[in-house]
């Protein structure tokens, strides 16, 4: 079986185009048995939700007492919280970030992000090795950033997509054509403004682009672009990701990008 793709000479062609076709085939099924068993765990409306902050937690993030915050809860109309049955007050990352903001009215240091000349902060998250921790790093890096309320794009540079699906998107089900980065960086007349690709995510302040098989086109169409003399001034292929991050440069504070494992060499 390992050979057939590897028949050469008078009618390889056919033969390749009908190992693709059962290979699609089967990718088709496999995709619909993913569907089902997806299904059959999850309700067709679970959505991932962040949970709700304790005082304490929230007098940790921003920086102040708990008393502080529980003053702030009970005094200010502008700080919102809800109170469990034992009367303990929690907070959302959205009420976080209204008391930062309730805050930072006076005292602009609790305003987390960019200040006068900072450009957009861009982190990538790589190693040579697969399982290493990247996804897990890259998502935590995110997530916290977000807590600290930072505006932050996770980028999903790994069509496996562990990041995306972590953040609730899974690559199968939820992930279109044109909705990865490829969209926006691909050469021919498909490309998308990269705005149009960017998902919320169940967490405040954290978008993402996500990603699934589809980024490995990428690889594929490069070699015919630099090929392409008409095609030369389109960008340079190593340009292509930083180009469409930079249309994004007014909406975030940081991107994290998630990178796939480099194919071994
Ligand atoms: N600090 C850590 N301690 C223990 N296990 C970890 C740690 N970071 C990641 N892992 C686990 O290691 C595995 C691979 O991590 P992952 O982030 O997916 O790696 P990569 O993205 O490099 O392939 C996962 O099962 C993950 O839960
Ligand atoms: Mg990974």
């Amino acid at each position: 079986m390992a050979n057939k793709g590897a028949i050469a000479g008078e009618g390889s062609k056919s033969r390749t185009a009908s190992i693709d076709e059962t290979i699609g085939h089967d990718a088709s099924i496999l995709s619909a048995q993913l569907q089902v068993l997806f299904e059959r765990l999850f309700s067709p409306h679970a959505k991932k939700s962040l949970r709700r902050f304790t005082s304490g937690e929230v007098a940790k993030l921003l920086g102040v007492t708990d008393s502080y915050v529980r003053h702030l809860a009970t005094q200010e109309d502008a700080v919102t919280s809800e109170k469990t049955a034992n009367g303990r007050r929690t907070f959302s990352l959205e009420e976080i970030n209204a008391i930062r903001q309730h805050l930072g009215r006076t005292k602009p240091a609790y305003l987390p992000g960019r200040r006068e000349g900072d450009h957009l902060q861009v982190i990538a998250v790589t190693n040579f090795k697969g399982g290493s921790g990247k996804t897990t790093s890259a998502i935590h890096l995110a997530q916290f950033l977000a807590l600290r309320g930072y505006r932050v794009l996770a980028l999903d540079l790994d069509p496996q997509a562990s990041m995306s699906a972590m953040l609730g998107f899974q690559p199968e089900f939820d992930v279109g054509e044109n909705q990865t980065l490829y969209g926006a960086i691909r050469y021919d007349d498909e490309a998308r403004d990269v705005r149009e690709i960017v998902c919320k995510t169940y967490f405040p302040g954290l978008d993402l682009i996500p990603g699934n098989l589809e980024l490995h086109e990428f690889e594929h169409d490069t070699p015919r672009a630099l090929a392409d003399s008409e095609r030369a001034d389109s960008g340079l292929f190593f340009m292509r990701v930083g180009n469409a991050l930079a249309q994004l440069e007014q909406d975030y504070d940081v991107v994290v990008i998630d990178c796939r494992r480099p194919l071994a060499s």
